[in-house]
């Protein structure tokens, strides 16, 4: 039995809120808590929105990014659905926001990866902010030097030395020519270009306390969610639901201080540009890209169990789409 995702947050229970009350103490995660490669996630699970233990279902994780720093429910089905799908267990409904783990049960069969959402090349990619791409390391880990030169982007390049979008255009454009130049194996394709250009953003959005809401991230408030993964004292989440309509056009502004076009490295510094690939811009081909081309690589013939619970969340995946953008349904597995 596979829940239906949430509906939105009621009217009335839908805009600013003290999200770091009594209910919802931070507390240390213990050493089999799983934590991963998102600040907001791991910052939610260290709060109680998630399971203290870093295993959710999706529903729980749409909820939590609702809750805790309202996420409008397109959005953040967007995200949870695609995850899940790349990453999480569809025959348990379960998923690690860390690495794999045996509490997601009895893996289906291979090539799937149930991997967590550290695994490498699937939702998790290159270009972060705050880790280290994983030619170099655990890309999952908080990295204190890339961190620094977030900070370092923010007294550069920021309002009054807030990480603000300016400030983001040129750090996020940097990240990627700082992996063109060392990283080997870089790989700067859809579905990554999306999740790069949207996260750099929702620091911005998100993190920002609803009560000021002026798109500026101070360095404080940027450290507790990033390096303490902690919400900071009396951190109040965003006014109103926050969907696609303001994420997008802020992705749209840095891209266009800095277009790339999408590629891999042959080798360091030999970018080759992939321009039959969808671009960023080019949304339902990102989404179509995910339906008909990542999901199938790991699920390439599936059960009819399996293949039932694919096609839920794909469905979910699609209502989460079809609102704001006039994307077509897609179906790998047929109707
Ligand atoms: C990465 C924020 C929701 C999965 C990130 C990063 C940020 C972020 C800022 C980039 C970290 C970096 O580049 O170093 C947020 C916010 C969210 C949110 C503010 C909602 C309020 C989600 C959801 C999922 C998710 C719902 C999936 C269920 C990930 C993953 C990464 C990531 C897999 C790693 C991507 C990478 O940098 O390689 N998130 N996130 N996030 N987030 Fe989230
Ligand atoms: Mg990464």
């Amino acid at each position: 039995p596979i829940p239906n995702p949430p509906a939105p947050l009621a009217k009335g229970q839908d805009g600013l809120k003290l999200s770091n009350d009594p209910a919802h103490p931070f507390i240390t995660p213990g050493p089999d808590d799983l934590r991963g490669p998102c600040p907001a996630l791991n910052t939610l699970a260290n709060h109680g929105f998630l399971p203290r233990n870093g295993v959710a279902r999706p529903d729980q994780i749409v909820t939590a990014v609702m809750e805790g720093l309202n996420l409008g429910n397109d959005f953040a089905k967007f995200l949870v659905y695609q995850a899940f799908l790349m990453n999480g267990n569809p025959l348990t409904n379960l998923m690690s926001i860390g690495m794999h783990t045996p509490l997601t049960g009895q893996n289906p069969p291979k090539p799937a990866l149930v991997g967590g959402l550290s695994q490498h090349g699937t939702f998790e990619g290159d270009t972060s902010m705050s880790r280290v791409d994983a030619f170099f390391g655990d890309p999952a880990a908080f990295n204190q030097t890339r961190f620094n030169d977030l900070l370092d982007f923010s007294t550069k390049y920021g309002f009054n030395g807030t990480y603000d979008l300016n400030a983001t255009a040129e750090f996020r454009f940097q990240r990627l020519q700082d992996s063109i130049m060392t990283n080997p194996e870089l790989d700067f394709t859809a579905p990554r270009i999306l999740s790069a250009y949207s996260e750099a953003v929702f620091p911005l959005v998100y993190f920002v306390d609803g009560r000021l809401n002026n798109r500026q991230l101070t360095q404080d408030a940027a450290t507790s969610f990033f390096a303490d993964q902690r919400l900071p004292a009396d951190f109040h989440r965003q006014p109103a639901p926050v969907s696609f309509e303001v994420i997008e056009p802020m992705v749209g502004e840095i891209f266009a201080k800095h277009p790339f076009t999408p590629g891999v490295n042959h080798g360091k510094n030999n970018y080759q540009l992939m321009p039959n690939t969808p671009a960023l811009s080019d949304f339902c081909g990102i989404y179509k890209d995910i339906v008909l081309r990542v999901i199938p690589a790991q699920y390439p013939r599936p059960s009819s169990q399996l293949k039932d619970a694919l096609n839920k969340n794909l469905g979910f995946l699609f209502g989460a789409v079809k609102q704001q953008h006039n994307c077509t349904q897609v179906f790998p597995y047929g109707r």
